[in-house]
């Protein structure tokens, strides 16, 4: 069996990751603990894992409010986090 790896990007930076690696797992790989910001600027980062808490969202190929930690990364995918998202 062959390990499949995709090419990311999260806020400028390429990264690589193994095939069934989440978004939220991707973000952390690289080294980063802030998904997004509240309206007040607070940094935010995944809680619960599984799609309840919201504090995971981020931007994924120019849609904002993904949930990064259900959604698998895809190669090509181009992710920004960090930004308000109210
Ligand atoms: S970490 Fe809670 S919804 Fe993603």
């Amino acid at each position: 069996m062959t390990d499949v790896v995709l090419n990311i990007n999260i806020n400028g930076c390429d990264i690589h990751v193994a095939q069934g690696v989440s978004v939220a797992a991707a973000i952390a790989m690289a080294g980063s603990a802030v998904t997004r910001r509240s309206v007040r600027g607070a940094a935010r980062a995944p809680l619960c894992g599984m799609g309840v808490c919201q504090e995971c969202r981020v931007t994924i190929d120019g849609r904002m409010h993904q949930l990064s930690c259900q959604t698998l990364c895809a190669d090509g995918m181009r992710v920004t986090t960090g930004e308000v998202q109210p």
